[in-house]
């Protein structure tokens, strides 16, 4: 039960249900429960019943191990405000690697490239690289019909008329690309339920299965890639811990350029090229 501010019970209640940064939380709950910034909610008093509701409601959510940003309804990824829930991958600050790559390898931001993003979710990497590349265009392409609905309002409200989405499977993908970008499903089947509790039981699966070995996107992508790219265009693909070499064999038919690292130093992008 929430008294006062809510800011020490809801506090409390976080940190009791192990959650990481509980008084950071909740105060971003509390501002989102009386739609108020978060400097605000420092002089906030008494809530009255309706305000409490709201509080004990996303807190409640949050205590089971919903994702922050489903809560919140958003996260940020190359400082753009993405909206996200259930249903869609939150963007990951880990996946920031392929655009950082994409502007190492292309320094003509006047280009005017077309990309595609396979597996697009809610849009942040095509987003991302489009609002890096100003003459550039884009298709995401995604399986899942929630991701995609997701990926529809993202775009609508960052990048209106540059970013196209469709809603199909990638190997449906046609016509040359300068740039592909993809973070598929990498996660072997078996260690899904392994992960974290927020990710295990709440993000979709399609988002994170990657068949047994984890790998059964790339060995799609490896056939698929040599007839999507222009020549001399490049794939920038996120891969798992582990997975770098396995990963970087398969696509025989492309030129591996570098293996770039994430935040941590761990192996995450390949970057490959057509000849
Ligand atoms: C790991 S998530 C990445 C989402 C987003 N690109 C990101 O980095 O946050 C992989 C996405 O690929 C989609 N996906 C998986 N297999 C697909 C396929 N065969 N065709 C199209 N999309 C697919 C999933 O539904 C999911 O949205």
């Amino acid at each position: 039960m929430i008294t006062g501010s809510g800011l020490d019970e809801a506090t409390r209640l976080l940190a009791e249900a192990g959650i990481e940064n509980p008084r950071r939380e909740a105060r971003l709950l509390l501002s989102r429960a009386l739609n108020i910034s978060r400097d605000e909610t420092l002089s906030v008093k008494d809530l009255n019943p309706d305000q409490t509701g709201r509080l004990e409601f996303l807190v409640g959510r949050r205590a089971k191990g919903e994702p922050f940003a489903y809560i919140i309804g958003r996260k940020e990824f190359w400082s753009l405000e993405f909206e996200v829930g259930p249903g869609v991958l939150v963007p990951r600050p880990d996946t920031e690697i392929l655009i950082e790559e994409a502007l190492r390898l292309v320094p003509d931001r006047n280009a005017a490239l077309r990309f595609a993003d396979l597996g697009t979710g809610s849009g942040a990497i095509l987003i991302a690289a489009l609002k890096e590349f100003p003459n550039a265009a884009g298709i995401g392409f995604e399986s899942s019909v929630d991701a995609f609905e997701w990926a529809q309002r993202n775009v609508a409200r960052l990048m209106p008329g540059r970013a196209e989405l469709r809603l199909t499977d990638w190997t449906n993908a046609e016509t040359p690309f300068d740039l592909v970008f993809s973070n598929p499903p990498y996660i072997p089947s078996a260690d899904i339920e392994s992960l974290a509790p927020e990710v295990a039981r709440f993000e979709p699966r399609a988002a994170l299965d990657g068949g047994v070995d984890g790998l059964d996107a790339y060995r799609a992508l490896a056939g698929l890639l040599p007839n999507l790219l222009k020549s001399g265009g490049h794939a920038l693909l996120e891969i798992g811990s582990g997975q770098a070499n396995d990963a970087a064999f398969l696509f025989q038919g492309l030129e591996l350029i570098r293996i770039a690292p994430d935040l941590s130093g761990i192996p995450r992008c390949l970057i490959l090229r057509k000849p």
